[in-house]
């Protein structure tokens, strides 16, 4: 089985094994065995590893811990050319990039791909927590109700949430608006990075689910914007997350905006 490396996948000793970062791994050894981490988008290394002993191959199509980074589409293709050769399964981890998310209901969607099983929570329960994984038809059989189960799982009050979420976030015109909201919040980035050139290196992302490649000082970035009332988080050491509520409006962004300058300016300006 593959993963990609600065993956994360979740704190279970499966997930754990999936996760291709030592710092999350290094005090629940040992692991999984038949885990290797491939490099993130690098195709070579996809051809030479893969094979008819490859039994699945687990991926997130943006790396949320890793540093927000998206799978190039050319990765996915020549997955997906394998996956005719050799016929592995392909596991999709959206926890993090699903529900609405990416601007489609799950982020693989951007890229044609077709996955066997895709994993599937945080969002999902707006707020409540759930998890779910879906399979493709040729797996619906591999078990069945009862044959597997977990002490909170299936909580009616917690589905309730879910059903409405999902009635709600897969609507066309919300997964619009998520991506008209991403391009307002996108252009305020670059706006921000007009005055600090010399600091953010580099913005990427899709939909609202948004990196900002910062020089330096990412911990104290954090902590000042905390203090500003605006949350952020910095994965990867040097990568600000953003991950706005999907039904923010523009003035949240030119207000998210002045509180960033006025980070950027105390921090980097003084
Ligand atoms: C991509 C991804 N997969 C899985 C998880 C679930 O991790 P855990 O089960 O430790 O909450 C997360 C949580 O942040 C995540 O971002």
């Amino acid at each position: 089985m593959f993963s990609l490396s600065g993956s994360f996948h979740g704190r279970s000793i499966g997930a754990l094994s999936l996760t291709a970062q030592e710092k999350y791994q290094k005090n629940f050894r040992p692991l999984l065995s038949h885990i290797r981490h491939l490099p993130f988008n690098d195709v070579d290394e996809l051809e030479k590893n893969i094979d008819q002993s490859t039994a699945a191959f687990f991926l997130e199509p943006i790396k949320g811990e890793g540093g927000v980074i998206p799978i190039s589409q050319v990765f996915i293709e020549k997955l997906m050319d394998l996956k005719r050769r050799f016929n592995f399964l392909i596991v999709v981890d959206e926890i993090q990039s699903g529900v609405g998310r990416t601007g489609k209901f799950y982020a693989y969607e951007r890229f044609g791909l077709k996955p066997d099983l895709v994993a599937t929570a945080k969002a999902l329960g707006g707020g409540l927590p759930l998890g779910a994984f879906i399979v493709s038809d040729a797996l619906k059989d591999v078990f069945g109700p009862g044959e597997h189960g977990t002490t909170f799982g299936g909580n009616p009050l917690c589905c309730a949430a879910g059903l409405a979420t999902v009635g709600i976030i897969s609507d066309e015109d919300f997964l619009l608006s998520v991506d008209k909201t991403s391009n307002a919040f996108i252009s305020m980035l670059y706006e921000l990075k007009e005055e600090f050139d010399d600091v953010i290196e580099e913005i990427r992302g899709m939909g609202l689910m948004l990196g900002v490649d910062i020089a330096e000082k990412g911990p104290e970035v954090v902590t000042a914007a905390i203090d500003n009332g605006l949350i952020v988080n910095v994965t990867a050491g040097k990568t600000l997350r953003f991950l706005p509520p999907l039904i923010i409006t523009n003035d949240h962004i030119s207000e998210a905006y002045q509180k960033l300058r006025k980070t950027f300016r105390a921090i980097y300006r003084t």
